[in-house]
């Protein structure tokens, strides 16, 4: 049996700390514009319901995996997965998954630190009040002098990235900690904040029918597979971030409860962001339905028109700037950790080489926008590959490999041991879910978001072809 491990980067003061943490990781620019914007597409109330199905029979499955693996490692993800490949007596090979997962981070933080920067400059733009009678032209006009300007979006990228480097820099207990007590708090007040004042101001009518009117019909296969592809990002899943922070969570915390807790903040974060933002669509007659321009387009134009709009609109951004902040530190951690375990190095050592890192890889993505627009071998540029590349194929593929790994392979007395002791109901429910629930659910939306689903009943149609024809 392992004696329980000790992490040399420390541990939480409380599980309500590692609470507020894991959920400041997974509430982020996943919530808060793509969120809303696909459920009202997908079929509203309905797709709601999908998407609940999808977070509690595989998001949280799988996150309960992650935190299990984090906790019995005790080390950032890379080193984890070979210490318990070594106590389980499976393959070293193991440890490549963690590899994975540390590479995701890396990439995804890239790039989502170039779009929290126009979050960040955003603040600056609608508090100042650029918007003040703003139309659909100059809205669009504004964005993309934005976007168009390379210097610009280096200059957001690299003060986003300073800010992440400067929390994970001060550690676990110095910076991710005090950094998620305080600004967590202040972004659920925000948030509330937000949504009274786009009920009160906007049509709060139209938009409870938009987000919660079960439609149905609009419950395709695709509805599916985007409310499980969401599911995932949202949680966090399929890297080391909520792995590492699972690494730093006392031993008698319950994984479910805590789990659980995660995944229900993280839900309803997500649909109170629906509440802040089309109640104030609605009610100036803007269209729902943007994409990446809702929330930096469209919804400028109401604040540019609203009263209060240059105080609320700054407010809105600095919700997402926030939001943002709690996922990217979570994704420098496992670089970081890795770094000071592997090579010696010290805390900001490995901050400044691993952050630093990803905000020259993030000028790529950028530069995707100006420069390199032109630039995008197989029909995607720079920051498309990186996206793809890491939330479509890393991702799903590091988290159905978490659950293989954890139902399939680990033995059932580890897993029962960090699950809190018996087989309690909770613990074969979680059995059944991660052995066949999950994995499949998972390589689903990998054929089907790598585009190799199309590409096999391409092969095997003409395979039959072939044959029969
Ligand atoms: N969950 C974050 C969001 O919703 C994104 C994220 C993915 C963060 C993976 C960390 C790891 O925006």
């Amino acid at each position: 049996m392992t004696a329980a491990r000790e992490s040399i980067h420390g541990q939480w003061s409380s599980r309500w700390i590692f609470v507020l943490a894991a959920t400041g990781s997974a509430v982020g620019l996943g919530n808060i514009w793509r969120f809303p914007y696909i459920t009202g597409e997908s079929g509203g109330g309905a797709f709601v319901l999908v998407y609940l199905a999808c977070v509690v029979l595989v998001g949280l499955p799988i996150m309960m995996a992650e935190i299990l693996l984090g906790r019995r490692g005790r080390r950032s993800p890379i080193n984890t997965m070979a210490a318990l490949a070594e106590d389980e007596g499976l393959k070293p090979a193991w440890r490549y998954l963690g590899w994975m997962g540390v590479l995701a981070g890396f990439v995804i933080l890239s790039f989502y630190s170039v779009v929290a920067g126009w979050a960040v400059a955003y603040i600056v733009y609608v508090a100042s009040g650029t918007f003040a009678g703003a139309t659909i032209e100059t809205s669009q006009g504004i964005f993309d002098g934005l976007t168009g300007s390379a210097g610009s979006l280096v200059l957001w990228h690299s003060l986003f990235m300073v800010m992440v480097v400067v929390v994970v820099a001060r550690g676990v207990q110095g910076g991710l900690e005090q950094a998620v007590k305080y600004l967590m708090p202040a972004l659920f007040a925000m948030l509330l904040l937000l949504v009274g004042y786009a009920l009160f101001s906007g049509d709060a009518v139209s938009a409870l029918h938009y987000l919660f009117e079960p439609d149905f019909s609009k419950i395709t296969g695709d509805a599916v597979l985007t409310a499980l592809g969401q599911a995932f990002f949202s949680l966090s899943l399929g890297m080391g971030s909520i792995m590492i922070y699972g690494s730093y969570l006392p031993n008698d915390a319950s994984i479910p409860q805590t789990s659980i807790i995660i995944a229900a903040a993280d839900t309803l974060v997500a649909l109170l962001a629906g509440l802040a933002i089309f109640p104030i669509v609605f009610g100036y007659g803007l269209e729902p339905g943007q994409g990446p321009g809702l929330v930096f387009i469209t919804l400028t134009i109401a604040f540019g028109h609203m009263p209060g709009g240059q105080f609320f609109g700054g407010m809105f951004f600095v919700l997402l700037t926030v939001a943002a902040w709690t996922s990217a530190i979570s994704l420098l951690e496992p670089v970081a950790a890795w770094m000071v375990e592997s090579f010696g190095w010290s805390r900001l050592k490995s901050c400044l080489v691993g952050g630093g890192g990803a905000w020259l890889l993030g000028i790529g993505s950028a530069l995707s926008f100006n420069h390199w627009a032109g630039f995008a071998p197989g029909g995607r540029n720079f920051f498309d590959w990186s996206e793809f590349l890491s939330t479509s194929v890393l991702l799903p593929l590091g988290g159905m490999l978490i659950a293989v790994f954890a139902g399939w392979r680990m033995r059932l007395a580890s897993t029962m041991e960090e699950m809190g002791g018996g087989p309690s109901a909770m613990f074969r429910a979680w059995l059944g879910l991660i052995l066949f629930v999950a994995p499949v659910g998972v390589l689903v939306v990998f054929l089907e978001g790598t585009g190799l689903r199309a590409l096999l009943v391409d092969a095997l149609g003409r395979l039959a072809a072939s044959v029969f024809g």
